[in-house]
């Protein structure tokens, strides 16, 4: 396996900026996918008449959201001003969904300080029109704090609706098989137990996903230099549950680009965007990656791998920071 890692780029404001003139996007600009399915903007998520642009005269089924935070990964700012702004984008998405649409939105609680902003959101909902449906949580493999607290493994995942948007039983289930017997019930006149009874030999997901491994180096679909990466799994089957095939979904904040790789996999037309054009690039390579070698990441390489070895002023920038970079791509 090549090893070929990337510093996180939100702490490395220098790479970043030696990366910018490789990304093709400039703000305010919008890539057309050649095949004519996708589109990813170099957007900010709470500028409508940018987001018009994107959508065109397109609405969309389904909204999967993951702001940054708040929390100590991203830039701080007060919690007002944080749900301020999540209203300002939750008015944007509602424009461009469908009357039977669902929406989903990852968010962050800081258990150090009162669960914000993840309170402070679930109460700001109310005064949407979107209706609540369930609150999921992905249980982590890794947490952190275990030593004088619970470990927190815990990410959240609300899930709203408007109108009554389909909802594909047959995706909820995981891969674990169903061992416990019991819950006897009479059908007929005859005793059965509740695996006789079942549609399926498997486990609902529920609203606890345990099935789901958190990305990590090892994994085809890590994607180095990102830092909030979600599981592709989690996000296929979002998108398989909540919407059909062709139909268009749209994610305000694509960093990985993981929602339109599960689009391009599940046949729906993504419409993304990110504020950073870094992210937007990365996006774009690697739904470029799978269309050319069927991966869906750069496992322990990077998505610039090609860039860097042939720009000496970036390979010794990383090289003084202690990176390893190798002589050639292939191992
Ligand atoms: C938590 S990450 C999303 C992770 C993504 N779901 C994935 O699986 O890779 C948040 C992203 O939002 C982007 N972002 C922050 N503010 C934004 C804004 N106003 N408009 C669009 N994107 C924004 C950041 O650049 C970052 O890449």
């Amino acid at each position: 396996m090549l090893n070929f890692q990337l510093p996180r780029l939100d702490k490395d404001d220098l790479l970043s900026s030696r990366l910018l003139k490789y990304s093709r996007l400039r703000p305010g600009e919008i890539w057309h996918d050649p095949k004519g399915v996708h589109r990813v903007g170099c957007l900010d998520a709470i500028n409508d008449t940018q987001i018009e642009q994107l959508m065109k005269k397109d609405k969309a089924s389904l909204a999967i959201q993951d702001p940054p935070y708040n929390l100590v990964a991203f830039q701080k700012r007060n919690v007002e001003s944080f749900i301020e702004w999540c209203s300002s984008w939750l008015k944007v998405t509602e424009k461009y969904l469908t009357d039977n649409s669902s929406l989903y939105i990852w968010l962050g609680a800081d258990q150090n300080n009162n669960f914000q902003p993840f309170a402070e959101f679930i109460i700001m909902m109310n005064s949407t029109d979107f209706k609540s449906k369930s609150f999921i949580t992905m249980r982590n493999q890794r947490g952190y704090g275990t030593q004088k607290n619970w470990m927190a493994v815990r990410q959240e995942l609300l899930y709203y609706v408007k109108g009554e948007p389909v909802f594909n039983i047959e995706h909820v289930y995981t891969d674990i098989p169903k061992i416990l017997k019991g819950y006897y019930k009479e059908v007929g006149g005859v005793v059965t137990e509740n695996l006789e009874r079942s549609k399926s030999p498997f486990i609902r997901a529920g609203n606890v996903w345990v099935d789901i491994q958190q990305v990590f180096h090892l994994m085809d679909e890590n994607v180095n230099g990102c830092f909030a990466q979600k599981p592709l799994k989690s996000i296929e089957r979002i998108i398989n549950v909540s919407s059909a095939e062709n139909d268009s979904v749209i994610d305000f904040f694509s960093h990985a680009g993981t929602t339109l790789l599960a689009c391009e996999k599940l046949k729906r037309k993504c419409r993304t965007v990110d504020i950073n054009p870094i992210y937007c690039e990365i996006s774009i390579r690697r739904l470029e990656r799978f269309r050319n070698t069927g991966k869906s990441g750069w496992q322990n390489s990077n998505p610039f791998a090609e860039e860097i070895l042939n720009d000496s002023e970036l390979k010794k920038y990383l090289k003084e920071k202690g990176m390893n970079i190798p002589s050639k791509l292939s191992e």
